[in-house]
């Protein structure tokens, strides 16, 4: 039975973490979350963590650490659900085509430096787009920038607010970040060892 070790990185509520939790737990995807790592502490996703008895930790700027605790749990994946810290080089290069990262755009629109989070949708509302999307890229060394691998678009409505358009490109992130996670699962995890 094929098994994928999955560490997510996280810096906020944990709803793309709580979509990868629900879909191994229900069995849509074959594999485990083995730990949880929040470069903020306090943030929600560490209690959603906890809740589904899942390792978790707050490491912040430390990628010796971030290394030493990614090697520990031995995973096959990382994904970066909102997560906001730039990864380290040494450690793109070690985990390279295994880190993947969600976006709430249609890359190359509305990412890099400055466009997370809520901003994202800002910046869309005030561009008056007709839609917008989300992207899952693997991450290489610049931001948002990795090879995509999946885009999904999402429609602006006339009278959508960017809270009320963020509330609707999150659902397709949940829902595009599992479907790309089920065919990376299939195609590239080994044997598990148990
Ligand atoms: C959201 O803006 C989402 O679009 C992006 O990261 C932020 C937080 O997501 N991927 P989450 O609820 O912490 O997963």
């Amino acid at each position: 039975m094929k098994s994928c070790k999955v560490a997510v990185l996280v810096s906020g509520s944990g709803t793309n973490l709580q979509a990868i939790i629900d879909a191994t737990e229900d069995g849509t995807l074959n594999g485990k979350v083995q730990v949880v790592i929040s470069d903020r502490e306090g943030v929600y996703a560490l209690e959603r963590a906890e809740k589904y008895h899942i390792d978790s930790f707050y490491i912040r700027k430390d990628s010796r650490k971030l290394l030493q605790v990614l090697a520990a749990y031995e995973v096959d994946f990382i994904v970066l659900a909102g997560y906001l810290s730039i990864l380290d080089e040494d450690l793109i290069r070690e985990y390279e085509g295994k880190i993947i990262n969600i976006h709430p755009s249609l890359i190359p629109k509305y990412c890099g430096k400055g466009y997370y989070g809520i901003k994202v949708h800002e910046g869309v509302i005030a561009a008056k787009e007709r839609e917008t999307g989300v992207t899952v890229h693997y991450v290489d060394q610049g931001i948002d920038t990795g090879k995509i691998i999946r885009q999904e678009r999402v429609p602006v409505m006339e009278n959508d607010s960017a809270e009320s358009l963020q509330k609707r490109v999150l659902k397709m992130e949940h829902k595009v970040l599992i479907e790309v996670l089920k065919g990376l699962m299939e195609e590239g995890c080994y044997e598990s060892d148990h």
